[in-house]
């Protein structure tokens, strides 16, 4: 994966493989996967602000020190890929309150898993912004990448995209990567690969199935 020029992966740190160790147990309890997912999700979006220009800015501090400090200098909005993204909104919403949101709504076809895209509503200017998008899963890397495609065609700069994943699989990043190597990908684990249905393995399951609690557990 070295080769992912724009891959940032998070650090595997122990505490990241414990809460992934919660949310990949197909016995986990709703609560429990939104819970831990969403503090994943949150060190995401922490790296994914960190992929945005900044701009010394320097501040006093009580004591009348100077701290040599930093600050973002680019708008920034968001864009969901409906509807596992959407499970990112609200962290993001906790960073960043008054951050505006877009919609693009693409579902894999669930035989041939290829994307279709049905619908997009992009907040205005975003020709001009920096954008994470939010999409937790890269299996084949078809959805995210007909998504980053509505963004160019909305006038967004590839190397403005920022790509906020949950778990991708080394097709799927490669396939991101082909298309589209100006964008940079923030994601959390790489995954070993896709199986014959192409879901990953090991994997999570459907992501926004299971975070929004739209499957039977006993299909997990
Ligand atoms: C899942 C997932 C991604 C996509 C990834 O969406 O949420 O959007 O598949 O697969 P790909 O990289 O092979 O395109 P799905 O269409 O199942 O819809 P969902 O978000 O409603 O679960």
């Amino acid at each position: 994966m070295s080769v992912l020029h724009n891959l940032h992966l998070l650090p595997q740190t122990r505490q990241l493989r414990a809460l992934h160790t919660v949310v990949r147990d197909r016995h986990a309890g709703l609560d429990s996967f939104v819970l831990h997912s969403r503090r994943i999700i949150r060190l995401l979006l922490e790296a994914g602000l960190d992929q945005l220009p900044f701009t010394e800015h320097d501040v006093t501090t009580p004591v009348g020190a100077t701290y040599r400090g930093l600050r973002h200098t680019v708008d920034v909005c968001a864009v969901a890929v409906v509807r596992a993204g959407e499970s990112m909104e609200a962290e993001l919403r906790e960073l960043l309150p008054g951050i505006c949101i877009g919609k693009i709504l693409i579902q894999r076809d669930k035989k041939t898993k290829l994307p279709h895209l049905y619908y997009s509503h992009l907040p205005p200017g975003i020709a001009d912004s920096h954008v994470l998008l939010l999409e937790p899963m890269l299996a084949t890397g078809g959805s995210a990448n007909a998504a980053i495609d509505v963004l160019l065609k909305a006038g967004v700069r590839e190397e403005n995209i920022i790509l906020i994943n949950f778990i991708a699989a080394p097709e799927g990043l490669r396939a991101v990567s082909k298309a589209h190597p100006r964008v940079k990908v923030v994601v959390s684990s790489i995954e070993e690969r896709l199986n014959e249905n192409a879901f990953m393995v090991p994997g999570i399951g459907d992501f926004g199935d299971r975070y929004f609690g739209t499957i039977d557990s006993g299909a997990r």
